[in-house]
C-alpha cells in the first residue's frame, strides 16, 4: 500500500488478537495506517503487552474503580464540564428509557467520568480513526460526539463477533451457536448511539456444523476478524467509505429508513 498513512487510535479490553492483526498489517505495509495509541478500560488487559512490544504508547482508564467510587457516594461525583444528562438521555438508545431513572443516571454519569478520562488521555495523540478492538464497554453520546465532531463524519469503528443485526451484546459467537445457526460471522461497523447498531462496513461468514463447539466457533470467527478489520480500515484510509440515509417505500404508506455505508 502506498497511500498517505492515517493515524489510528485503538481501545481494547482483553487479549488483543485483533489489535495484533492491525499492528501486523500496519508494520507489513498491508494498510495505509499507523497506530498512535492503545487505551484500555482494564488494567489487566493482556493486549497492552502487544502494544508495548510494538512501541505504541498505552494508557488505562480503570472503569471498575470509577464505577465503584461513584457507587460509594454518587452525590460527591465530579461530572465533566459540558455533560448534560438530559441531552445524553434524549440521544442514546443503548438502554431502555423505561429503566429506573436512578439507574440510568448512575450509568450515564459513571460513563461520562470514565469517558472524559479516556478523552483526556487520547487528546495527547491526534488521530483520524478510532478502532474498538475487543473493547467491552458501551460508549455514550458524550464520548461519541467528541470524536465525531463533524456532522456525518463517522470516526469510530467496532468489530462484533456475529452477523449483525443478529446477536448484539457481549457473547455474539455463543449466542449464534446456542440459537442453532448454521452460519456464523463477524461484522465491522461504525459506532452510533445504540449497542452494535451502527452502519455496517463489512461482514464475513463461516459454516457451523453439528460438531462445532463454542471454542471452534470462536476460532473460526477470530480468523475472519483478523482479515476483516484491516480490510475495513484500508477502505477508510482510502477515503472510500461514506454513510448515506436510504429510504425504502414498503407500500401501504409504510416506509423504512436506515443509514448505511456505501463503499466507492
Ligand atoms: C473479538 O471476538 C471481538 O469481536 C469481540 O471481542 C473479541 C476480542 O478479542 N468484541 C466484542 O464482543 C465487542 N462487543 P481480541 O481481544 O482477541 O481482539
Amino acid at each position: 500500500m502506498g497511500g498517505k498513512k492515517i493515524r489510528i487510535g485503538a481501545l481494547i479490553s482483553g487479549g488483543g488478537t485483533n489489535l495484533q492483526a492491525i499492528i501486523d498489517a500496519c508494520v507489513q505495509n498491508k494498510i495505509d495506517a499507523r497506530i498512535v495509541f492503545v487505551g484500555t478500560d482494564n488494567p489487566d488487559a493482556k493486549g497492552l503487552a502487544r502494544a508495548e512490544k510494538a512501541n505504541i504508547p498505552t494508557f488505562v482508564t480503570d472503569y471498575s474503580s470509577i464505577i465503584k467510587e461513584y457507587g460509594e457516594n454518587p452525590d460527591a461525583a465530579i461530572l465533566p464540564e459540558g455533560f448534560e444528562l438530559a441531552d445524553i438521555m434524549q440521544k442514546q438508545f443503548l438502554i431502555s428509557q423505561d429503566t429506573e431513572p436512578e439507574k440510568l443516571k448512575a450509568f450515564f454519569e459513571t460513563r461520562a467520568i470514565a469517558e472524559r478520562s479516556l478523552l483526556d488521555a487520547m487528546n495527547q495523540y491526534p488521530f483520524d480513526l478510532l478502532v474498538l478492538a475487543g473493547f467491552m464497554r458501551n460508549l455514550t453520546p458524550y464520548f461519541i460526539d467528541e470524536i465525531n465532531d463533524e456532522p456525518g463524519r463517522y470516526r469510530i469503528m467496532n468489530i462484533h463477533p456475529a452477523l449483525l443485526p443478529a446477536f448484539p451484546g457481549t457473547d455474539g459467537y455463543g449466542d449464534t451457536l446456542r440459537y442453532g445457526c448454521r452460519v456464523g460471522g463477524c461484522t465491522v461497523h461504525f459506532i452510533d448511539y445504540g449497542e452494535d447498531s451502527g452502519p455496517i462496513i463489512g461482514q464475513k461468514s463461516f459454516p457451523i456444523s453439528d460438531t462445532d463447539t463454542k471454542e471452534s466457533v470462536i476460532r473460526k470467527g477470530l480468523h475472519l476478524e483478523w482479515q476483516l478489520y484491516p480490510e475495513s480500515i484500508q477502505k477508510f484510509a482510502e477515503g472510500r467509505l461514506s454513510v448515506v440515509e436510504k429510504n425504502y417505500d414498503l407500500g401501504n404508506s409504510k416506509s423504512f429508513s436506515r443509514k448505511i455505508v456505501v463503499c466507492s
